[in-house]
């Protein structure tokens, strides 16, 4: 799960599947802003390649990321030199620094694998946090929201490099199971092939917000914003 092969094709992927990072980072600073407007430190958890980091780092003083994948990571490193990127898994972090905000993206928070998991993530988002921080978490799909069987198919082709990924998710009890097929063609190099398989946890909005809750939080989800899911904001109390 998110190795080297998928790290290389992940932006040019989702980029051209038209995933508007800059549109959702402003819309995550504007959210997070309406209670503390004076916000300049943020630490995006999960941060992948740094897709939203790069375009945070235009809206706060001061960004960092953290990510357990390395493959990930390296590529987010690439992406913002001079900006930290640490190693480092949710379920268990600690960083000598507090932030104004702790964003977790694109549904990255339903990988915690159980209640216990989604609780401990945000009890380590708290105490990342100034007093009266503000966590923004963009969640995956709820279970009750959940389409099964959903299958999605993008052909891209970027800097003559075609890239095609094609996923199937299927519901097997609380966890989403996708398996994302990629095949990989570059002229006078050849075609490659790779599977991609994620569990992903399928959370009820009354979990994740009594998770909320259970770290500290007061609680409020903000529908549709900005990737169709939604997006809880807390503020530490
Ligand atoms: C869907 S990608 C989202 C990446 C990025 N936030 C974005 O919006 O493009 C999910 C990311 O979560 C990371 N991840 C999964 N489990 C994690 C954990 N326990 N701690 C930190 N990162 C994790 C993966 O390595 C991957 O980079």
């Amino acid at each position: 799960m998110y190795g080297r092969d998928l790290a290389q094709v992940y932006d040019l992927v989702h980029k051209a599947r038209g995933k508007d990072y800059r549109i959702e980072a402003e819309a995550v600073a504007a959210a997070a802003r309406r209670h503390r407007p004076d916000a300049s430190r943020l630490l995006d958890v999960a941060c992948g390649t740094g897709g939203h980091l790069c375009h945070f780092a235009e809206l706060f003083d001061h960004v960092e990321g953290l990510e357990l994948s390395e493959p990930m990571a390296a590529a987010a490193r690439a992406a913002l030199p001079g900006t930290p990127v640490h190693p480092g898994d949710m379920r268990d972090f600690r960083l000598d620094a507090r932030f104004s905000v702790v964003t977790c993206m694109f549904g990255s928070i339903g990988y915690m694998e159980s209640l216990t998991e989604l609780r401990r993530a945000l009890v380590m988002f708290a105490r990342h946090l100034e007093p009266g921080g503000v966590a923004v978490v963009d969640p995956w799909w709820f279970d009750e929201t959940f389409l099964d069987g959903h299958v999605s198919a993008d052909v891209v082709t970027v800097d003559g490099v075609t890239v095609s990924r094609v996923s199937h998710s299927a519901r097997r009890g609380r966890v989403s199971h996708m398996d994302v097929h990629v095949v990989v063609a570059e002229p006078g190099t050849g075609a490659h092939h790779f599977v991609d398989r994620h569990d992903i946890s399928l959370f009820s909005r009354e979990e994740y917000e009594d998770a909320f809750r259970a770290a500290g939080f007061q609680v409020e989800y903000l529908p549709g914003q900005p990737s169709g899911r939604g997006l809880f904001v807390g503020v530490l109390t």
